[in-house]
């Protein structure tokens, strides 16, 4: 996400607006004289600051009888919080009852009473000298002596946030939240250390103290601080403040962005940024640090990014935990404490006898480093798996290229890794052997209708049946996963699959009889629906219209869609299959479609656009590499691109190309992909790969940069109808600025509007083996590598 230049032009408008704001004369009504206070009640009065950006005051805690004595960001609707007290012997926020007092009293004395009038916080032991508070608009609340110094202010005793204008001088340190609504502390601590290093630790939860450092900025002195500068720069600087080591720079314009730094629940130290007036927006990250924190954090003690047994991924910015097949949460509301396993274990009295019903799921790129109890060398994979169900202490196995280890419980430091050319081999029981043990089976606590696919459960599952027909059958558009040498039988892993089974009744109800439609298209319509008991209770139905589909093929293909679990990726809830109706529901997206955001009202920002390019990549990207079986999408286009609260981009439809029964190895007549979105391929004879959702993305990227259709038929100017020829010849003529006219966010970014472009051009080649692949894509629009100039295009020879 880094951007390579500076704003120049930017840069020097907004110190003038800041030098602006210097002179300006400042107004008071953000003071606070002795004598005022404020109590605690829900949705109680706050001390605004001048601009109305920040406010203090106390805020309701969620699902608890208390309140936090806060700062927060009081023009965005959520309000975000940054800054709380704290309870200095614990470092745990502090929790203020209803009806505490928070009172700058005559003398002076800043603090924080409870209901009965007992001191519970207190700015600083005396009050002494105290003339006025008040909240500034960079987001410091300060007690302000008589002769106007600063007795005490907020930016000297952070909890987990750091604001542009704010600097810590070593040693300081924020620490991390429990989890997004609980303030209790966290397992996370950004120090920067009286040696000056600054560094992200572990700490060895529930104590304070500190366990692995996962990132140091390795560069060390006198005098150090962290500065988040008024232009939204972060770094370190020795005592002559020139800066030692950036931390994130060339962000986009504080006059433009609110800005926020924090240590995340997760771990992630992250800039964020938010457009300041746009209310329906959403924070958004500018940079993370480390880049991967489930590769950062292996932790020896400890169970690394994540809870024991669990595996690690990070994916956006965000980190998630997940259990593997066999396993579930030990508690589904704190990921964070690890999976348990939902089978009763191998018996070591009986190790031997016990090892036929035993079994391995697989999963790619997967290890748990630092945490094995047994290592071989030049062994072969079945070799390895034997061991392991020999063993009884052994729960997973994990190989790569002649290299074995063995894994026992708790699994510890599990993640995915694609550097990692192995895979691990988890030992479950076998699908109808007994001894399960009914404490820890899953599907009690579950309503009869959920179906649980994949964990050892179901004794005679139709399902299961159907998948093994499914993985051995040779399906037209799931090419088997990473492997393909070997058989599809041992290599199929099994599928997670979660996914509920409606009535049709059910949809009936809860779509009100098929009465709001959010789209429709030629195969299908998708209707909006609210059902109780799905989180967020809202969810999308979609109607298929489908010809001589059998039960069989479309439950295979239901589960093959509900195996894939993607943040870019819309989630299907659940189905329904009672003869001629056919639906899907999906979760819903608040946001609609990216068609609608990009085409309609206002233009969304470069930024945004930005973040969508890169989601869509990466949803893509997980369905032709990442998933298990790979899934061509075949129909990219921004009406398949649905945005949720947070404008995260969702590609939907997917998986569906073989629903609709569309042959993809020979040339057809029914394309499926929309035209204008469809690479040459489909009319030529030639295999469908790929490719062809690359291309597909090429189309949607050039949209994405104009915000433009691809072919408009209302422009005046011909020239500009096809947007990716018009785009060509602007690149071609050296004139991009013509593409992003009226857009002064992306004027002023034109280095990476420029490769994007080119990125483009890469995408629509005629020849697809020209063309990128999608993690070539990821790659080039995160700015990893080096974007090539498409020269004497569109020459198939050009190999990009
Ligand atoms: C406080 O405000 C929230 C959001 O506006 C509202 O849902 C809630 O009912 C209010 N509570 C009280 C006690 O007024
Ligand atoms: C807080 O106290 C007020 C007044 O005593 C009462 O009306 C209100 O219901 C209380 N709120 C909560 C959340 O307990
Ligand atoms: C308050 O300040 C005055 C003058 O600065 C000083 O003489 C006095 O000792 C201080 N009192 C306390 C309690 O600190
Ligand atoms: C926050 O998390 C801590 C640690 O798990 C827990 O003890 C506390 O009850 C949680 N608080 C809330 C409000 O859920
Ligand atoms: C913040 O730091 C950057 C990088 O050194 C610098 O270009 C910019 O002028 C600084 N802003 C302010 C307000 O000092
Ligand atoms: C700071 O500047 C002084 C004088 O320019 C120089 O002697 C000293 O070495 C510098 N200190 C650091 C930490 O760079
Ligand atoms: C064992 O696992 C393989 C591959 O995952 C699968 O094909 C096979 O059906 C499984 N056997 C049983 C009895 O579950
Ligand atoms: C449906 O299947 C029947 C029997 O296999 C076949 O005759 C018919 O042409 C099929 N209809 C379509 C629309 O594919």
């Amino acid at each position: 996400m880094a951007l390579e230049k500076p704003y120049p032009i930017f840069l020097s408008l907004s110190l003038a607006l800041l030098l602006h704001s210097v002179v300006a004369q400042p107004s008071k009504n953000n003071i606070i004289s002795l004598g005022t206070s404020l109590t605690a009640v829900e949705n109680g009065s706050f001390w605004p600051s001048t601009s109305g950006d920040f406010a203090f005051g106390f805020r309701k805690i969620e699902k608890e009888d208390g309140f936090l004595l806060a700062i927060w960001f009081n023009k965005i609707p959520d309000k975000t919080i940054v800054w709380s007290a704290v309870l200095e012997t614990t470092g745990d926020a502090l929790v203020a009852p209803n009806g505490s007092k928070v009172e700058l009293k005559s003398d002076g004395l800043f603090q924080l009473v409870d209901p009965k009038g007992d001191q519970i916080w207190s700015a600083s032991p005396s009050g002494n000298g105290t003339d006025h508070a008040a909240m500034l608009d960079t987001g410091n609340f300060v007690l302000v002596g008589h002769e106007s110094q600063n007795l005490w202010q907020s930016f000297d005793h952070p909890s987990d946030t750091i604001l542009p204008g704010q600097v810590l001088h070593s040693p300081a340190q924020l620490v991390s939240r429990y989890s997004q609504n609980n303030f209790s502390r966290g397992k996370f601590l950004l120090r920067l250390q009286d040696d000056g290093n600054l560094v992200l630790w572990t700490t060895r939860y529930p104590t304070t103290s500190a366990n692995i450092p996962y990132w140091e900025s390795n560069i060390l002195g006198d005098g150090f601080s962290l500065v988040f500068n008024k232009t939204g720069f972060i770094f370190v600087q020795n005592s002559n403040e020139s800066i030692v080591k950036d931390i994130s720079s060339y962000a986009p314009s504080t006059q433009v962005f609110y800005h926020r730094a924090i240590i995340d629940y997760d771990g992630v130290f992250t800039h964020y940024i938010y457009p300041k007036g746009d209310i329906s927006s959403a924070w958004s990250i500018f940079k993370n640090i480390p880049e991967d924190i489930c590769q950062a954090i292996v932790e020896y003690p400890g169970s690394g990014a994540c809870g024991v047994n669990s595996y690690c991924t990070f994916d956006g910015g965000m980190k998630s935990c997940r259990c593997p097949d066999g396993y579930s949460f030990v508690d589904p509301n704190d990921v964070e404490k690890g999976c348990k396993q939902n089978f009763v274990p191998q018996s070591c009295d009986e190790t031997s006898s016990q090892a036929h019903l035993f079994n391995f799921s697989k999963m790619q790129y997967t290890h748990f480093p630092r945490s094995s109890y047994d290592y071989f060398k030049a062994v072969s994979e079945d070799w390895c798996k034997q061991v392991c169900l020999d063993d009884c202490d052994c729960a997973v196995a994990v190989f790569r290229d002649g290299e074995c280890w063995k894994e026992s419980l708790p699994l510890k430091n599990g993640l995915i890794d694609t550097a990692f050319e192995g895979k691990a081999f988890f030992k479950i029981r076998k699908v109808g052997s007994s001894a399960l043990d009914p404490k820890n089976s899953h599907v009690k606590n579950h309503r009869s209708k959920l179906i649980i696919i994949g964990s050892t459960l179901l004794g005679s599952s139709v399902f299961l049946n159907l998948l093994l027909l499914m993985a051995s059958s040779k399906l037209v558009i799931y090419w088997s996963g990473h492997n393909n040498q070997e058989d599809p039988k041992t290599s199929s892993s099994r599928p997670r699959i979660n996914l509920r089974s409606f009535t049709y009744d059910e949809l009936v109800e809860g779509t009100n009889g098929f009465t709001e439609e959010l789209g429709c298209g030629s195969l299908s319509t998708v209707y909006k629906g609210v059902l109780p008991d799905i989180p967020g209770n809202l969810v999308a139905v979609k109607k298929l219209k489908l010809v001589n589909e059998t039960d069989k093929e479309f439950e295979a293909e239901v589960s093959a869609i509900g195996q894939t679990h993607h943040r870019n990726l819309v989630k299907l809830v659940g189905f329904c299959n009672e003869g001629e109706h056919k639906l899907l529901v999906y979760e819903f997206m608040s946001r609609g479609t990216l068609a609608s955001f990009l085409f309609e009202d206002q233009r969304p920002s470069w930024h945004q656009r930005v973040q969508i390019a890169i989601g869509t990549a990466k949803g893509l990207l997980y369905l032709h590499e990442e998933c298990n079986t790979q899934i061509i999408h075949c129909d990219i286009k921004p009406q398949n691109v649905l945005l949720d609260d947070s404008y995260t981009a969702k590609i939907s439809d997917f998986g569906l190309a073989k629903l609709l029964k569309i042959d993809q190895t020979v040339t057809t007549t029914t394309i499926r992909g929309t035209k204008g979105y469809v690479a040459a391929e489909w009319f030529k004879n030639k295999p469908i790969t790929m490719k062809v959702d690359v291309y597909s993305f090429g189309v949607l990227l050039f949209e994405l940069i104009c915000c433009k259709k691809n072919f408009d038929m209302n422009v005046e100017d011909e020239h500009k109808m096809i947007l990716i020829d018009w785009a060509y010849d602007c690149f071609h003529h050296r004139r991009l600025d013509l593409l992003v006219e009226d857009d002064e966010e992306a004027q002023i970014d034109m280095k990476k509007v420029e490769e994007y472009v080119k990125i483009g051009i890469w995408c629509i080649q005629e020849d697809p083996s020209a063309r990128p692949t999608m993690k070539q894509v990821v790659q080039m629009l995160e700015g990893f590598m080096d974007v090539r100039n498409p020269t004497d295009l569109p020459s198939s020879e050009n190999q990009w």
